[in-house]
């Protein structure tokens, strides 16, 4: 395949008939906790028409990870003791994790491993978060979890070309974006900016989605974003140094100096959110497993 224009990229994925949704409840939930006058009512009320997604949330609720005091046996309970936005969160990561299924159509890409290295990212962005003190961790969890979906639909419909990507990064041991650059053209963030725009994520997580290799310092073009895009490039960098899952090379990203303009370097410790992503590392499991188990009982 000749390198391809952003265009004629948007045209073959538009023609993949079977690309994964979100659960309609899920999408319904999203669209739910993003309008404004929305209640935890409402919200549950959707949550409860799908038994499976309620399953999860509830487990995901009384998972070691909340160290919630008492056991939650309701959505409603799950929204008054987490919160309207968690909830929302927790919904959106179970459903992405989950519409993918196991496996992909490439031997070469391994799924579990792929989750391990995107949810310790998630973890680790919503570590760094709470040592800055911004508003919402929990978004940044689901962001740094999403950020690289785009290489999950390369591996499933791409697959000749994700394959020619995958074995050029072992030969030249570079990264996998700069393989991506070089044979086909595009990259994950494109495909990643697709996907985004068709499960209506967030604005936000799809800026983040689609600018997260951007070269850090140029705020002009990130706006407002520019700090979790940061974020998630911190949070990548640790997880890769914590040797979690695999997210496409084994590379560890040089920090660029010039992120410290946009976080203030006196209030992240690297150190510390790398321990404590190792202290947490087994919610990675209970993500997998909580996601992947169609279980209702
Ligand atoms: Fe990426």
């Amino acid at each position: 395949m000749a390198k391809l224009t952003f265009n004629e990229l948007k045209i073959i994925l538009d023609n993949i008939d079977d690309v994964p949704t979100l659960p309609t409840i899920a999408s319904k939930i999203i669209h739910t906790a993003n309008m404004p006058l929305s209640n935890a009512k409402q919200m549950g009320k959707v949550l409860e028409k799908d038994q499976a997604l309620t399953f999860k949330v509830l487990r995901m609720a009384n998972s070691a990870f909340y160290a919630v005091k008492d056991p939650v046996k309701t959505v409603d309970r799950a929204i008054v003791v987490m919160g309207f936005n968690r909830v929302k969160n927790i919904v959106t990561r179970v459903s992405a994790i989950s519409s993918f299924g196991g496996s992909t159509n490439s031997d070469l890409f391994d799924m579990t491993k792929f989750w391990e290295h995107c949810i310790a990212v998630g973890m680790t962005c919503s570590i760094l978060a709470k040592q800055l003190k911004m508003p919402k961790p929990d978004e940044m969890f689901t962001a740094g979890l999403l950020h690289d979906i785009g290489k999950l639909i390369l591996a499933q419909y791409l697959v000749s070309e994700f394959e020619k990507i995958a074995k050029k990064v072992y030969s030249d041991n570079c990264s996998f974006i700069q393989a991506e650059r070089d044979i086909i053209g595009v990259d994950h963030t494109h495909i990643g900016k697709w996907l985004a725009n068709k499960w209506r994520l967030s604005k936000d997580i799809k800026l983040i989605i689609s600018e997260h290799h951007h070269p850090p310092g140029d705020d002009l073009i990130l706006g407002t974003s520019a700090k979790p895009i940061v974020l998630v490039f911190l949070a990548d960098h640790i997880t890769r140094k914590a040797h979690i899952g695999f997210g496409g090379d084994t590379l560890i990203p040089p920090i660029n100096p010039k992120i410290w303009n946009i976080v203030d370097q006196n209030k992240i410790n690297i150190d510390q959110a790398g321990k404590e992503l190792l202290e947490n590392r087994y919610v990675i499991n209970e993500y997998l497993d909580i996601s992947q188990n169609e279980e209702t009982s």
